[in-house]
């Protein structure tokens, strides 16, 4: 893990200005390839990206892209960090200015609602005091079963934001709700959050 706030500010941008640190969270959905164009957008606004993937993230798209295109080391495993003495998962709870998972799987909505901290990507979304921004992208049925509408409401309770889902042709080949919104939506709601200025986290420490 290379220190990462040094690292994460885009090239070319004023070091006194600060930039907006969004920590994005991909998880293991087909829709996982859209998180690439997703963390371009964010980049090309000049906001830091630090992309952290769950294991099934993995299955899907390769740590590289996620390298390459954030400019930043990509966090993956709960116990990977060698170097320092901060715990991964809180180094970037803090570092977040905004916790954005797209596509978020029914499967982390589902542990994000009950505080379940099993992978780097939940502990951190535990440890954040940072906004956070959701785009669930699953399977119309899985969706609409009474466990996750039973998760959304609660992380809708908590003040979680949803972008999406929207309705359409999904993956899976079923037709209906689950697709997860395009990035350009998901941005839109991201710079929402950091224009009312809520994306810093007064009760950090
Ligand atoms: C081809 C394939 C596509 C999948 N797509 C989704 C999906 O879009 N949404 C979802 O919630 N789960 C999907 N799953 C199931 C998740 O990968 C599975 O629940 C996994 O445990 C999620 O891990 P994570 O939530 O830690 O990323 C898919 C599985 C496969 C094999």
């Amino acid at each position: 893990m290379i220190p990462c706030d040094l690292a994460a500010v885009p090239q070319g941008v004023d070091m006194a200005a600060k930039v907006p640190h969004i920590v994005l969270g991909v998880t293991g959905s087909i829709a996982a390839y859209k998180a690439a164009e997703l963390v371009r957008q964010m980049r090309r606004r000049n906001w830091a990206v630090s992309v952290v993937m769950t294991r099934a993230a993995t299955e899907f798209v390769t740590l590289l892209t996620f390298q390459t295109l954030s400019r930043n080391a990509v966090g993956t495993g709960l116990f990977d960090e060698k170097d320092g003495w901060h715990p991964e998962h809180i180094a970037y709870a803090d570092r977040a200015d905004v916790l954005v998972i797209a596509p978020c799987t029914a499967n982390v909505m589902a542990k994000l609602a009950h505080g379940l901290a099993d992978d780097l990507l939940t502990c951190t979304a535990l440890a954040t005091r940072a906004p956070v921004v959701i785009a669930p992208a699953m399977n119309v049925k899985m969706w609409e079963h009474a466990a996750t509408q039973a998760n959304v409401a609660l992380l809708k309770s908590r003040g979680v934001t949803l972008a999406g889902p929207a309705q359409g042709d999904l993956a899976c080949g079923y037709e209906g709700n689950g697709r997860m919104v395009e990035p350009d939506e998901i941005v839109r709601a991201v710079a929402a959050i950091l224009a009312t200025g809520a994306g810093k986290k007064e009760s950090k420490r």
